[in-house]
C-alpha cells in the first residue's frame, strides 16, 4: 500500500516534471516548497529506517508523514488560516542567538530541571497532543515509555486515546493532566477527581483554544472520500466523545468540550477547586502573564498552540 503510495508519487513528479507550466513557475522544486504538504522529494533510501538512523528530530518528519494516515498526518501537520503562525513558530527560532561562554569545564554538563518538586533529566518536555493513538497504534502509552526511558515531563491531554491511569503506569509516576475545561462545571470536577484519584498532582488548563478553529489545511488536504474513515470513526472523523477515555462515566449531552465563556473568575473557581498545582497553557502576553501571577497560578506555559488555535503571527519562542 505505502509502495504504490510512493510509486504514484514518483509517476507525478515525473508528470510534473515534464510540464512546461511547471517549468514556468520554477520547476518542480519551487512547486513542492510550496506545498507544505507535498512529500520530501528526499529518495526512499535518506528517509530514516529507525530511531537510531536520525541525526536530529526533524529526520523523523518524513519518516512519519510515510507512515502515518493522510487524514491524521492532515490533521497534525496543519495550523489554522493561512498556517502564517505555524511557520512563524520554527521560524521564530533562526532569531535566537547564543552567547557561549568558554572554559567552564565540560565535563559536568548538567541538563536536570526540578519542576514542582520532581526532578527531570532534560529541560525538553513532551507536549499534550491528542489523539496519539492515531499516529502510532500504541499511542500515549508509547510516549509513556519514551519518557520513562529518557526521564522527561510528559503532559496528558485530555483528548488521549488512552485512559490517564493507563498511562500513569507505564510512566511510572503521574503525567501532568492538561485540562481542557467542559462547559459543565459539574462534568469539569468530575474529570478532575479522576485525575486526582490517579495521582496527579499538576494539571495545565488549556486556554487558547476554545472557541473552535478554522483549520483550513487540514479540510482541504485530507482525502476527499471519509468513508474509509468509518471504520474507525462513528460521524465526523475525531468528534466522538467515545474515543476519548476521559469523558468516560460524564454525560456530556449538551456539555461542549471546551468552553467559549471561560473567564478569570471560572479560573478562580478552578484554582479554588484544585488543590494541586495549577499552570496555565496559552497565553500569550506579558499581561496575561501579571493576571496569572495576581490569581494565584503557579505557572503559565508559554503556547501559541503550535499555531493551531489562532492565526498571531507571534512566533511562541
Ligand atoms: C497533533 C497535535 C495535537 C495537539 N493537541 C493538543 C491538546 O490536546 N491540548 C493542548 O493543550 N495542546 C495540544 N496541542 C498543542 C501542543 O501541546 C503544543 O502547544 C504545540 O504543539 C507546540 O506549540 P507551542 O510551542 O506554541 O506550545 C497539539 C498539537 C499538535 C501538533
Amino acid at each position: 500500500m505505502r509502495y504504490s503510495t510512493f510509486t504514484a508519487r514518483r509517476e507525478f513528479l515525473k508528470f510534473l516534471a515534464a510540464s512546461p507550466y511547471v517549468a514556468a513557475l520554477g520547476g518542480v522544486a519551487a512547486y513542492l516548497q510550496q506545498s507544505a504538504f507535498a512529500q520530501n522529494t528526499q529518495e526512499a533510501s535518506d528517509v530514516i529506517a529507525g530511531p537510531a538512523n536520525a541525526f536530529d528530530v526533524f529526520d523523523f518528519e518524513e519518516a512519519a508523514h510515510r507512515k502515518v494516515q493522510p487524514a491524521h498526518w492532515a490533521y497534525m501537520a496543519s495550523g489554522v488560516d493561512d498556517d502564517a503562525t505555524l511557520h512563524a513558530n520554527r521560524e521564530g527560532f533562526k532569531h535566537i542567538e547564543l552567547r557561549p561562554r568558554r572554559l567552564r569545564d565540560a565535563t559536568k554538563v548538567d541538563m536536570r530541571v526540578e519542576l514542582f518538586g520532581t526532578v527531570y533529566d532534560s529541560p525538553i518536555f513532551l507536549c499534550p497532543t491528542g489523539s496519539e493513538k492515531s499516529f502510532y497504534p500504541d499511542g500515549e502509552l508509547a510516549v509513556a515509555r519514551a519518557a520513562k526511558a529518557r526521564g522527561t515531563l510528559q503532559i496528558l491531554s485530555t483528548s488521549t486515546t488512552t485512559a490517564v491511569e493507563d498511562v500513569n503506569k507505564a510512566l511510572s509516576r503521574p503525567v501532568w493532566y492538561q485540562l481542557y475545561a467542559p462547559s459543565s462545571w459539574e462534568a469539569c470536577e468530575k474529570i478532575l477527581r479522576r485525575v486526582e484519584a490517579a495521582g496527579c498532582s499538576v494539571i495545565a488548563l488549556t486556554v487558547d483554544n476554545t472557541t473552535g478553529r478554522n483549520s483550513e489545511t487540514y479540510l482541504r488536504t485530507r482525502p476527499k472520500d471519509l468513508r474509509p474513515c468509518a471504520a474507525c470513526h462513528e460521524g465526523e472523523p475525531g468528534t466522538a466523545i467515545k474515543e476519548r477515555p476521559m469523558y468516560d462515566g460524564i454525560n456530556m449531552t449538551g456539555v461542549q468540550r471546551q468552553n467559549p465563556a471561560m473567564d478569570w473568575a471560572f479560573v478562580d473557581r478552578l484554582r479554588k477547586f484544585w488543590q494541586g498545582k495549577l499552570i496555565i497553557k496559552g497565553m500569550d502576553t506579558r499581561e496575561d502573564a501579571r493576571l496569572c501571577v495576581e490569581h494565584g497560578i503557579d505557572g503559565m506555559l508559554v503556547s501559541n498552540h503550535g499555531g493551531r488555535a489562532t492565526e498571531t503571527l507571534r512566533a511562541t519562542i
